[in-house]
């Protein structure tokens, strides 16, 4: 039996700039807020038995259009990514929910691929 680190099988994992532009603009609150809503209802990777991760992250280099998101996760097609600039709690609730539900990712604020 492994000793290792368990790992926890996801529908996809947002992460939250934390670069200084972005939480400028709100993000730090945005992050702690959707951590919050994913642990209530029960989206969160872990404890809950959901399957969203959600990090921090670094400048994702749209910052002067943040707080700036992105999401990445597996499909039938292959990895997938979205991002997104100017985003809210509900914004980032509804992505998080498009991902765990395996659904399209909303169009609010997407921007490159
Ligand atoms: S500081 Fe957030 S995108 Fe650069």
């Amino acid at each position: 039996m492994s000793s290792g680190p368990k790992y926890f099988k996801t529908s996809g994992h947002l992460l939250v700039c934390q670069g200084p532009n972005c939480q400028a603009r709100g993000s730090v609150l945005l992050y702690k807020a959707l951590w919050k809503h994913l642990e209530t209802a029960s989206l969160a990777y872990y404890k809950t038995g959901g399957s969203i991760r959600l990090s921090e992250s670094g400048c994702l280099g749209s910052c002067s259009y943040g707080p700036s998101l992105c999401v990445y996760r597996q499909t039938p097609q292959g990895l997938e990514e979205g991002w997104f600039a100017g985003v809210d709690f509900p914004q980032a609730t509804r992505l998080a929910q498009a991902v765990h539900d395996g659904s399209a990712l909303p169009d609010q604020g997407k921007y490159g691929p």
